[in-house]
């Protein structure tokens, strides 16, 4: 058995949250060959989008494997180490644990990975996104595994006929269940269509009895226990032969979908889809970027990359992108360009809230008095105004913590 895994950290931006620097690439590609000198890795790919490195790896370890992830670990203390010398922003950010113990789990890097048994031919697309969360994945993945209007396949191919299990996850109560479908598609959209909650983890083809896809659903915010940030999410597809094609698993992108993250993790934005050399978020720290690297894999080997957005078919979902930015960007700080409160990464608003908190009053249907507007606040009857609960969402410890 084969195992692809993606392990990805933001470890320091350049400029701000925007980038990666070169040298802390370089530093990781030549981690990355010494491990396959090494031959921990069969093979590996450095890649980044926006602020994050991803290292897109084969090896013989299995998901979790705490080899692999502890390499991982060392590459970004590496790259941080590099950051801090530079004065990069936000150096070493996404680790969030002093030392490593056993894998990366709830310690800051996200990781995707996917073990299976090499087809004769077997291409598979990784996703980079940046500036989003992980249920950014959740429309395309609906669309790739679950809407013939999306992916013929679905249709016309026997082996892709009856369809595929999706596995979820509640990130808010850590529970997992397992959508059947198409029977259980209308169910699954009920939760699915709630991303900041509900994250599709992997897709299993039925016919073929294999994993298809799996997705980095570690989110930062709900490691640390309060929100700390977008986690930036990456994601494996394997494509062809009785899976959705390549051009399958690139055409939900074809629609720039709105996701929760771009400035301060805390907008609703189109997810941009773009070559390599584009994945620099800047207007706005946005809109989210996503690329999309293709790998054919014979033998452990990666193959590639093809920069697979790399292509004027996405020249008009990258105009599109960019219209809806200038039109959400018109609403400011007011929904829905703004998350909802309780769903806002970075807020003053506990503490607003906890600053007037008596200068609310019950509505009494009561007009204010000249008084009560000289003065700007609520007098009202004893029992009333002074002391008032403040009618907001509970937005729980929100702390800008940590940017994204
Ligand atoms: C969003 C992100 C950025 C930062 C913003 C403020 O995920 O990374 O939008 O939130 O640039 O960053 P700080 O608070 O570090 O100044
Ligand atoms: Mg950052
Ligand atoms: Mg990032």
């Amino acid at each position: 058995m084969l195992t692809l895994s993606i392990i990805k950290a933001d470890t320091g931006g350049f400029v701000g949250h925007s980038a990666v620097h070169p040298d802390m690439l370089s530093e990781a590609r030549s981690a990355v060959d010494r491990a396959k000198a090494s031959e921990l890795l069969l093979d590996g790919h450095v890649a980044s989008c926006g602020d994050d490195i991803s290292l897109i790896m084969t090896h013989g370890y299995g998901p979790d494997a705490s080899l692999v992830h502890s390499f991982a670990w060392d590459v970004f203390q590496a790259t941080t180490r590099i950051a801090q010398n530079l004065g990069l922003y936000g150096a070493g950010q996404d680790l969030l644990s002093d030392a490593f113990s056993g894998n990366l789990r709830g310690m800051g890097p996200g990781y995707a990975e996917v073990e299976f048994e090499p087809r004769p031919s077997e291409p598979v697309v990784c996703f980079l996104a940046d500036k989003t969360e992980p249920g950014a994945w959740n429309l395309p993945l609906y669309k790739i595994f679950a809407d013939p209007f999306n992916t013929a396949g679905l249709v016309i191919d026997a082996k892709m006929h009856a369809g595929f299990v999706f596995e979820v996850y509640d990130l808010f109560e850590e529970k997992r269940i397992l959508f059947d479908c198409p029977a259980d598609l209308y169910d699954m959209l009920m939760f699915v269509g709630a991303p900041a909650r509900y994250v599709i983890h992997s897709v299993r083809s039925k016919t073929l009895d294999e994993t298809a896809a799996a997705t980095s659903t570690q989110r930062l915010s709900l490691i640390a226990g309060k929100y700390v940030g977008k986690d930036d999410p990456v994601m494996i597809v394997r494509a062809q032969s009785g899976l959705p094609a390549v051009g399958e698993v690139l055409e939900p992108f074809a629609f720039p979908h709105a996701v929760a993250g771009c400035m301060r993790g805390s907008h609703h934005a189109p997810l941009m889809p773009v070559a390599t050399g584009d994945a620099h978020p800047s207007r706005f720290d946005g809109p989210p970027r996503v690329v999309a690297l293709g790998f054919q894999i014979k033998d452990g080997r990666l193959v590639g990359p093809r920069d697979m957005f790399a292509d004027p078919a996405f020249d008009e979902s990258r105009r599109q992108a960019n219209l809806a930015m200038d039109y959400l960007r018109r609403h400011g700080p007011f929904e829905p360009h703004r998350l909802p409160l309780e769903d806002l990464e970075y807020t003053t608003m506990p503490a607003v809230a906890a600053r007037i908190a008596d200068r609310w009053a019950p509505l009494t249907g009561t007009v204010a008095t000249q008084e009560e507007l000289s003065t700007g606040r609520v007098t009202g009857q004893p029992g009333e105004g002074a002391g008032t609960s403040v009618p907001t969402q509970d937005v729980g410890d929100a702390q800008p913590v940590r940017p994204g």
